[in-house]
């Protein structure tokens, strides 16, 4: 059902159980492969981590999400412009605070994102990496969750583990696993059944699978040069399967799981969230 006046966005955290896996990178390239497909686009950058999207994209951001809670700042002055006018929020040293607003901070919030919302088809939220409260708010306040493995048995022991949590705790049902840094499609294939094997054995849940993205050296030059990957090697084996998956979740875009980016706040801010992990 339409709501009167609210535009529906798509919000898709990315997340994993092991750190460095590639979130990061797959976020910001699969914003500017949304752009391409003439969506717009922010990155909500929720990691506390340091290789954030900013420095991997080189871009110059001043304030944070804990300027709006002092209400020094509107929205428009933290947020950021990327590549091909992908948009991004830094938000990451803000997220302990998200967790204790007062009503006057929340709406606040609430407030600013509803002048921005016409401004936005697609939300993607960086995470952070394991199993903490603040992946959980994340995970669970947006409609999609996709984590991203790489084929090292410990990534792929820690992905089943945040989906087993996300799972007994949070009744989460649906994840799109993503298998990144792999030799070739039967690499990621193997990793995908190894945890859809063991998610349908002791969760009975049945995992999605996103696709894969294979090793690449371009991905590490175009971090040193902190420049997208997709632009400075459009070319490659990598930035070809960013763009088709980009491509793939549009396709597959369901009205059941879209939602307003109020509900997604509203998730994300709401009284009693059982954040105990
Ligand atoms: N497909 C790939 N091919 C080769 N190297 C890759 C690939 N994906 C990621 N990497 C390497 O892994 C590093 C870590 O990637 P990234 O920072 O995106 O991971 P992350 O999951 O966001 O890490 P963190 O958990 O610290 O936030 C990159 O700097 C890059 O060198
Ligand atoms: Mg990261």
């Amino acid at each position: 059902m339409e709501t009167v006046g609210k535009k529906h966005i798509r919000t898709i955290a990315i997340t994993s159980g092991k750190g460095g896996v590639g979130k990061t990178n797959i976020t910001a390239n699969l914003a500017i492969g949304f752009r391409k497909l003439n969506k717009k686009v922010m990155i909500l950058d929720a990691d506390l981590g340091l290789s954030n999207i900013d420095v991997i994209l080189n871009l110059a951001t001043r304030y944070n999400i804990k300027d709006l809670f002092s209400g020094e700042k509107r929205l428009k002055d933290l947020i950021v412009e990327g590549p091909q006018g992908i948009k991004v929020l830094p938000a990451s040293s803000g997220i302990q605070e998200l967790t204790s607003l007062d009503e006057f901070q929340r709406l606040r919030l609430i407030e600013e994102f509803d002048s921005y919302d016409n401004d936005m088809d697609i939300l993607l939220i960086d995470t952070a990496s394991g199993i903490s409260a603040n992946v959980a708010f994340f995970c669970m306040a947006a409609q999609e969750i996709i984590v991203v493995t790489s084929p090292e048995p410990t990534a792929i022991t820690d992905a089943y583990a945040l989906i087993k949590v996300l799972f007994t705790q949070y009744q989460e049902k649906n994840f799109k696993i993503l298998v990144n840094s792999v030799k070739n499609s039967k690499e990621a294939t193997w990793v995908y059944k190894s945890l859809s094997t063991a998610a349908e054995r002791f969760l009975s849940i049945s995992l999605d699978y996103l696709g894969y993205l294979p090793y690449d050296n371009a991905v590490t030059k175009a971090v040193r040069a902190q420049k997208a990957l997709i632009e400075i090697y459009p070319d490659s084996d990598v930035s070809k399967s960013l763009i088709e998956i980009a491509a793939r979740l549009c396709n597959d875009n369901n009205d059941n799981v879209k939602g307003t980016l109020q509900f997604f706040l509203g998730n994300l801010l709401k009284d009693g969230r059982d954040v105990r992990i």
